[in-house]
């Protein structure tokens, strides 16, 4: 009777629903149950009446336990079963997942280069996207009849304001806000009357560099641009400068970027030349100094424009410009949460 009361506690414990209970009553007290069965088959004749009496109690005891421990259990199911409804909880059910949301890839190439650049001493400064025709035109030596103005047609305001073409608009605001000496990045987004096509695009980012003190040379400029793209690709990269014409720097420079594919052999990539065209920059001109209040016998710089757009398509191997700014979250979900 031991052994069956605690085969009966086992399986009473793993009946979780009231038919589990159920199975577990008949297989016990039904009619062909163990616990009747017990009382039906034991031939009392053979006992002696202490052992009648013994025998009696005992299964008397185990019987009314038996009912006892269903009946809790019944209860429970029931329980169980009610609160179920009630609420509507299925446990079984698998859960709702929480998904993180991922960063554009503009974001993450601009946080790792404003880390990049702070690494060597650079502020970053924040610049206004819509702004005075001034600072995005006169004050880096594009006056109203130069050529240039018409490479950079934009949209304009009707209070003489303008969405700015490029981040060199924020130079001279910079310099008079800061002072010099300076060393400063300003990321941002930058807008032109462009007809759009897979790498054209009316709004796209660039990421300006404004680095201003006594003695600057194009030496430390190619240093500066060394260090920035060793960092970003992650290897020791080859650059070289090429004379370039942009109105707010004298001398002008293309810095080329030896294509890192086919390590200058020429591919499709760098259309057989080996080089990637990558980065603007110069030395900074004496009238934007001027422009800003800083004394150009006393204090030289270099400048370069950053194309962020640019960078991150390479980087990532974005074919279509318009992918960026088309707001379609399969594409935005290829990209990681962090940097
Ligand atoms: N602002 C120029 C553009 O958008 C890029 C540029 C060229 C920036 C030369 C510079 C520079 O600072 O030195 O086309």
């Amino acid at each position: 009777m031991q052994e069956m009361k605690a085969r009966f506690s086992k399986d009473l414990a793993a009946a979780t629903t009231a038919e589990a209970v159920e199975q577990v009553r008949i297989a016990y007290l039904g009619r062909k149950g163990e616990i009747t069965l017990l009382a039906k088959n034991t031939d009392f004749s053979k006992l002696s009446a202490e052992e009648k009496r013994s025998f009696g109690s005992q299964l008397q005891e185990l019987k009314a336990f038996a009912e006892e421990s269903l009946k809790a259990a019944k209860e429970s199911a029931a329980l169980g079963k009610s609160a179920k409804k009630s609420t509507g909880l299925d446990l079984t059910l698998p859960g709702t997942g929480r998904t993180l949301g991922s960063l554009h890839p503009i974001s993450l190439i601009q946080i790792e280069l404003e880390s990049i650049f702070q690494g060597m001493g650079f502020t970053v400064v924040p610049s206004p996207e819509c702004e005075l025709e001034f600072y995005n035109f006169d004050a880096v030596n594009i006056p109203s009849d130069h050529p240039a103005r018409e490479m950079q047609d934009t949209f304009w305001m009707t209070n003489d304001m303008l969405m700015r073409t490029h981040t060199s608009a924020n130079q001279v605001r910079t310099m008079e806000r800061l002072g010099v000496p300076l060393r400063a990045i300003f990321p941002g987004r930058c807008f032109r009357n462009e007809a759009v096509d897979p790498s054209h695009e009316n709004t796209f980012y660039q990421c300006e560099g404004l680095v201003v003190d006594q003695n600057i040379s194009v030496a430390n400029l190619i240093a500066v641009m060394k260090t920035l793209l060793s960092e970003i690709f992650h290897r020791e990269v080859t650059v070289r400068l090429r004379p370039g014409f942009f109105p707010f720097v004298e001398p002008g420079f293309e810095l080329d970027l030896r294509c890192l594919l086919c390590e200058g052999e020429g591919c499709s990539t760098c259309h057989g030349t080996g080089w990637l065209e990558l980065i603007p920059c110069g030395l900074v001109h004496p009238r934007v100094l001027e422009c800003a209040g800083v004394d150009p016998t006393r204090y030289s710089g270099f400048a370069f424009g950053v194309g962020l757009t640019r960078l991150a398509m390479m980087k990532f191997g974005i074919p279509d410009i318009r992918l960026l700014n088309a707001g379609d979250i399969r594409f935005n979900e290829q990209f990681p949460t962090f940097v």
